[in-house]
């Protein structure tokens, strides 16, 4: 989409963090942006410091991964702004837990924020981007850990699947006049490590207590450290501004993490050379 001026835009997770960098990128560029998040408080201050500068935005309180309160969303962005242009399914929460600190809870919270409520989110804009016929654009924050795996089981798992629903969905949507973006960020300066504060009433008390000390509190620190120094969320908004205006498929943000990309696809060509000049008959 070349031209955002004037475009409307439905972005998730945007009361703080990268969505609120991408909510500010695209109204900054022209762009009214419907601000959707779980966090009532600070959707409101993100608002607020948004509407000092020339921009109109509006919010809409909702727990993404709740498809009710998705759809009631969208129809608060339709009555607002009439069309929509731009989908950016970007809320989601860290953790899940690993291999034997998972719980059932953990995986439906984390595969619900950060995998469903994209399903959800294209299934009820997509509809909406049709049928006005100025054509649109999906973007959906997957993660580095959607094309490597990290230590956190359930957020690689949701993450590799917004990946390939993303890939999936570029070709079946082109021909429709909607581009499909992925966005996989590496280490970004956000509350990320602190996803609990929007823990969902009904997984409280169904979620394992993180340890303070041992492997994992350590490896958990050090992605805090990691965090405090990470790349500011409002660069990542620009990257994407750019990526929907270009039709990027994946936009990343840094190449720390393309070395073990290269690894991966690497140890997948292995796999295909051990069976190279097999009989594929037998
Ligand atoms: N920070 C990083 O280093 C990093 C790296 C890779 C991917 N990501 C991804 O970026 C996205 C944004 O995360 P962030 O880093 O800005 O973290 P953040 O915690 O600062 O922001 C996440 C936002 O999502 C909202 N949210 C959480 N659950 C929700 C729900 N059920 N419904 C609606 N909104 C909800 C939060 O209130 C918050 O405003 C996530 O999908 C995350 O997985 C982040």
């Amino acid at each position: 989409m070349k031209e955002l001026a004037g475009k409307a835009a439905f972005v998730t997770g945007a009361a703080s963090g990268i969505g609120l960098g991408i909510a500010t990128a695209l109204a900054q560029a022209g762009v009214k942006v419907m601000l959707c998040d779980i966090e009532e408080a600070a959707l409101s201050a993100a608002l607020e410091q948004l509407r000092l500068t020339n921009v109109d935005v509006d919010g809409v309180q909702a727990d993404v991964s709740l498809k009710d309160e998705l759809a009631a969303a969208a129809e608060a962005t339709t009555a607002r702004y009439g069309k929509v242009h731009i989908l950016v399914n970007n809320a989601g929460v860290g953790g899940g837990g690993s291999y034997g600190t998972w719980t059932e809870a953990s995986w439906n919270w984390a595969m619900g924020v950060n995998l469903m409520a994209t399903v959800w989110g294209i299934e009820i804009f997509g509809p909406l981007i049709e049928q006005h016929g100025e054509g649109g654009h999906i973007v959906s924050t997957a993660s580095i850990a959607g094309l490597i795996s990290g230590a956190s089981n359930a957020y690689n798992v949701s993450k590799y699947g917004v990946v390939a629903l993303s890939e999936g969905l570029r070709g079946e949507l082109a021909p429709r006049g909607i581009g499909v973006s992925v966005l996989c960020p590496g280490f970004i300066r956000t509350q990320i490590l602190n996803s609990r504060r929007n823990l969902p009433k009904r997984f409280e008390g169904e979620l394992r207590t993180l340890p303070t000390s041992g492997p994992l509190a350590e490896q958990i620190n050090l992605i805090r450290e990691r965090l405090s120094q990470g790349i500011d969320p409002m660069y990542v908004g620009e990257l994407v501004r750019e990526g929907i205006e270009n039709d990027w498929p994946y936009i990343f943000t840094d190449l720390e993490f393309e070395p073990m990309v290269e690894a991966r696809f690497a140890a997948i060509k292995q796999g295909f050379d051990h069976i190279r000049g097999r009989n594929p008959e037998r």
